[in-house]
């Protein structure tokens, strides 16, 4: 049955006009779904309908029709898109998205401070022509006893007691076997340090722990004397510390002779004396002295021709000094809080 084009388009026009206010007044996605649906959507929209009447549309007028439909089409899925992307962007769950929030921070990770001395300790001495050597920590007797001239028995070995393995092994005490590996392996002249654990059987206190890090420092050539013992590790302390003084006391060890402590100005204090050291002003940070011929000869080095120094320091104790830290213990806690503020 033929109907009037006029009528078509006046019903096509009041279904856009009343379309459109819907989409307008849709106050959800949901919402605006349903009011898609049923308008254009190609199962259950009411645009299908017209189109179907678009047979009942007399030949000439068709095109007209045909155009209209078209921009009513095309109106509507504009208003329908616009009012899409209005809803989406006051969704609700945008606004817990808090993107002011800080980010979580990254964990780098730090070099333990003992590390840090250590690195240290290694490139002055690096520059001064020492090459790095190491030993096991696991030593036999004789390495860490007898080859270092200690009489068997000697008091000094209470200072030395540690944990001994089955076989007659011993973790050892200190890094000077090092000393007599390094020169049962090389001729002299040889320059190294010997970085390292020790262990001894010391209480945990603000100074002391059983197990330890060392650094060994060895000079062996012709005519070295205890001159340039001094004048190396003074210039190993004013590069360390930077300009400071230092001390050396007389002191006992088996394996060198004369044998010295040097101190260097406590830098906590400035030398006023503070409780880090024991009110003297002075802070002891190694053992040193020329090696002791019997030493020399128990690793098969010619005593007669050559000499040496050597010295031994507690990195663990300089990064006390060197960082303001007032316990020792607390390099051993692994605590986060403390050892983050070393990351760089
Ligand atoms: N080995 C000594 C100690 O651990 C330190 C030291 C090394 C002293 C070398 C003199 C020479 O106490």
């Amino acid at each position: 049955m033929a109907r009037p084009l006029p009528e078509l388009l006046a019903q096509l026009d009041d279904f856009l006009a009343q379309t459109l206010s819907q989409i307008r007044s849709a106050e959800s996605l949901d919402a605006l779904e349903t009011v898609r649906a049923e308008s254009v959507g190609r199962t259950r929209g009411a645009l299908n309908d017209f189109k179907r009447s678009l047979a009942d549309v007399p030949g000439p007028d068709k095109p007209a029709f045909g155009a209209r439909f078209n921009a009513v089409k095309t109106e509507l899925e504009g208003a329908l898109e616009e009012r899409r992307i209005a809803l989406a962007a006051s969704k609700p769950a945008r606004a817990t998205l808090d993107l002011s929030m800080p980010a979580r921070r990254e964990w780098r990770g730090a070099k333990h401070p003992v590390t840090l001395v250590m690195e240290e300790v290694e490139s002055i001495f690096r520059d001064l022509g020492f090459t790095i050597a190491t030993g096991p920590e696991a030593e036999h007797e004789w390495y860490n006893f007898g080859a270092l001239n200690f009489p068997p028995d000697h008091p000094a070995m209470d200072m030395h007691d540690t944990l001994y393995l089955e076989g007659g092994g011993l973790l050892r005490t200190h890094t000077s076997p090092v000393q007599i590996r390094t020169l049962q392996s090389y001729p002299p002249p040889i320059r190294i340090i010997a970085p390292g654990n020790a262990f001894r059987r010391d209480f945990f206190d603000a100074s002391h722990a059983p197990m330890f890090a060392q650094i060994e420092g060895m000079a062996v050539d012709e005519g070295i004397s205890f001159v340039d013992l001094k004048a190396t590790l003074a210039h190993f302390a004013n590069r360390f510390f930077g300009e400071t003084a230092t001390r050396f006391r007389p002191s006992f060890f088996p394996f060198t002779e004369p044998s010295a402590e040097m101190d260097v100005a406590c830098r906590i204090c400035g030398g006023s004396g503070c409780a880090t050291c024991k009110q003297t002003g002075w802070v002891e940070i190694l053992g040193c002295g020329m090696m002791h011929p019997a030493v020399l000869e128990a690793a098969g080095v010619d005593a007669e021709r050559y000499s040496g120094w050597a010295f031994g320091m507690g990195p663990g104790r300089i990064a006390l000094q060197r960082f303001g830290i007032p316990d020792i213990r607390i390099e051993y806690d692994s605590d986060i809080a403390f050892l983050e503020q070393f990351a760089q």
